[in-house]
């Protein structure tokens, strides 16, 4: 194959990559996992953590000046759970099928009074072997992000899932899976209450959000949960398998106003 008709064999692919990954988040099926992964996106808001007190906002909520002002819940002063009490009451967890497969139940790791807090989706084979989020190459990299790009240390943020045992293969996590491990997710939001929430990748935007999201639409825009700015951006992953300039720039843009934010009001 001549230099040109390679090079443009290689952009048709590459083109043909980004179309599947869009059409995927826009919610078209193509195989059985795809399906799985799907039901995901219409588990929806589940019910609140044990003595939450609000409920999940009305999930349009495009936030710029209502998450900036609006109260924290419970309030960053506020007594409030503790991580330990939360993972107290996750004990040795049978909520739900994800438990038979597990090594390790992974809760999460960081500063239990960060500014900003990360949610991703579920342990993969190095989170659940080692029993710590973001770990893996998915981890290395929000790690660098996190350090070389932000300049802070990884032990300064809160790292966490929307589920805390891995799922089979790495596939989403299913509605009811979800559902079982939200109050612990609410629990840890509420223990930490971070300035900021990084949702990173569609399943964690969408369950923050209450809705099925597109995440290449909302990525780089302010939302609201119970109170706390969330900024959504792409799973590390995803950055990972499309390596391209473009994704790290559009995830370091976010990251930026996400810690930019975070630190609005914040004492010096
Ligand atoms: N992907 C996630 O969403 N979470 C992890 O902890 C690791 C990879």
């Amino acid at each position: 194959m001549s230099g040109t008709v390679a090079e443009e064999a290689r952009e048709i692919l590459r083109s043909a990559r980004a179309l599947v990954v869009e059409l995927g988040e826009e919610g078209v099926e193509w195989t059985a996992d795809a399906r799985e992964a799907a039901a995901v996106r219409s588990a929806g808001p589940a019910r609140p953590a044990p003595g939450a007190q609000a409920s999940v906002p009305p999930p349009t909520a495009p936030v710029a000046a209502s998450a900036a002002t609006a109260p924290r819940t419970p309030g960053r002063d506020a007594p409030r759970r503790t991580l330990e009490s939360v993972r107290e009451d996750l004990g040795e967890c049978t909520r739900c099928r994800l438990h038979e497969g597990r090594q390790r139940i992974v809760f999460g790791d960081g500063n239990p009074a960060a500014d900003l807090l990360f949610v991703g989706e579920g342990p993969g084979e190095q989170e659940d072997l080692q029993g710590l989020p973001f770990v893996g190459r998915a981890g290395e990299l929000l790690t660098n992000m996190i350090e070389k790009g932000l300049g802070l240390r990884r032990s300064d943020v809160y790292i966490c899932n929307i589920v805390k045992c891995r799922p089979p293969g790495n596939r989403t996590p299913l509605p009811d899976e979800v559902f079982a491990c939200r109050p612990f997710l609410d629990g840890q939001i509420d223990a930490v209450a971070p300035r900021v929430i990084v949702a990173l990748g569609k399943p964690a935007t969408s369950l923050l959000l209450g809705r099925d999201v597109s995440i290449t639409r909302v990525r780089g825009t302010w939302h609201d949960y119970r109170g706390i700015p969330v900024m959504p951006t792409f799973h590390p992953a995803f950055v990972l398998r499309q390596y391209t300039a473009e994704n790290r720039r559009l995830v370091w843009e976010d990251l930026k106003a996400a810690l930019a934010r975070s630190r609005e009001g914040a004492p010096q």
